[in-house]
């Protein structure tokens, strides 16, 4: 790789609500790097399956749709479109599509095919944060920074459950903390890319953290390194 081509990528992961996303949003920000939220692949993947629910669901008919959607990098981000309709916040964090995203993710076809489309990604945009499952293990192993963040169970179940009462009047503590630990499981026992801290990570327990003392925390550690 030529000098020009040098990519400055800072993995994060971590399970559902250890506050990788919005840490890396955060990072990114200050650093005036691009932010790559790989979840929405796969929930633009798992709301694609519901669309086209009476296809059967393979390789081919994935490649096919991924044809209709474009990748957009406006304002550092990154966005989809599919068939000319933006995949949007309220059509990609619904319950559902969060539950569809879940079931694509443990498919070898739906990793194979996405991950290409993630190194593409840094290679356009080449100063990236990165946040997923598997950023740092897999998809950009060659990463300078790698985090594993991290929180307990009840904690993450009590910040979903904040965020979810707001909109949906028959969400409980239970609800979530139940569909959690079943999205634990997913991610962590499945065949395929499954959510492992990365060697040479840095794991910060986000528990009893701000988000700002998180920062703090992480860039702290880039500086020193
Ligand atoms: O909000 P939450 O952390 O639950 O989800 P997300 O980060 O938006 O990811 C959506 C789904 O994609 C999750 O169920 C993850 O299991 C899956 N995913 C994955 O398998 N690998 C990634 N690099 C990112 C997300």
């Amino acid at each position: 790789m030529s000098l020009k081509e040098k990519l400055n990528i800072i993995t994060i992961d971590g399970p559902a609500c250890s506050g990788k996303g919005t840490l890396a949003r955060m990072l990114a920000n200050k650093l005036n790097y691009f932010h790559f939220d790989s979840g929405l692949l796969y929930r633009a993947v798992g709301y694609i399956f519901f669309q086209t629910i009476h296809q059967p669901h393979s390789k081919e008919t994935l490649e096919k749709e991924l044809e209709f959607t474009t990748l957009n990098y406006n304002e550092k981000k990154l966005s989809l479109t599919w068939r000319d309709k933006l995949l949007n916040d309220d059509l990609l964090r619904s319950e559902h599509v969060s539950r569809w995203a879940s079931l694509v993710a443990q498919e070898e076809f739906v990793r194979a095919a996405l991950l290409p489309i993630q190194r593409d990604i840094a290679h356009c945009v080449k100063d990236i944060v990165a946040d997923g499952r598997d950023m740092g293990t897999i998809v950009f192993p060659q990463a300078a920074y790698k985090f594993y963040l991290t929180a307990s169970l009840e904690i993450r179940a009590q910040r979903r459950f904040l965020s979810e009462q707001e909109n949906d009047l028959t969400a409980t503590f239970e609800k979530t903390l139940h569909q959690l630990q079943e999205r634990d499981l997913r991610d962590t026992q499945r065949l395929f890319a499954p959510l492992r801290k990365p060697e040479n990570a840095i794991e910060i327990d986000t528990s009893l953290f701000t988000i700002q003392q998180s920062l703090d925390l992480v860039l702290k550690q880039i500086e020193k390194a």
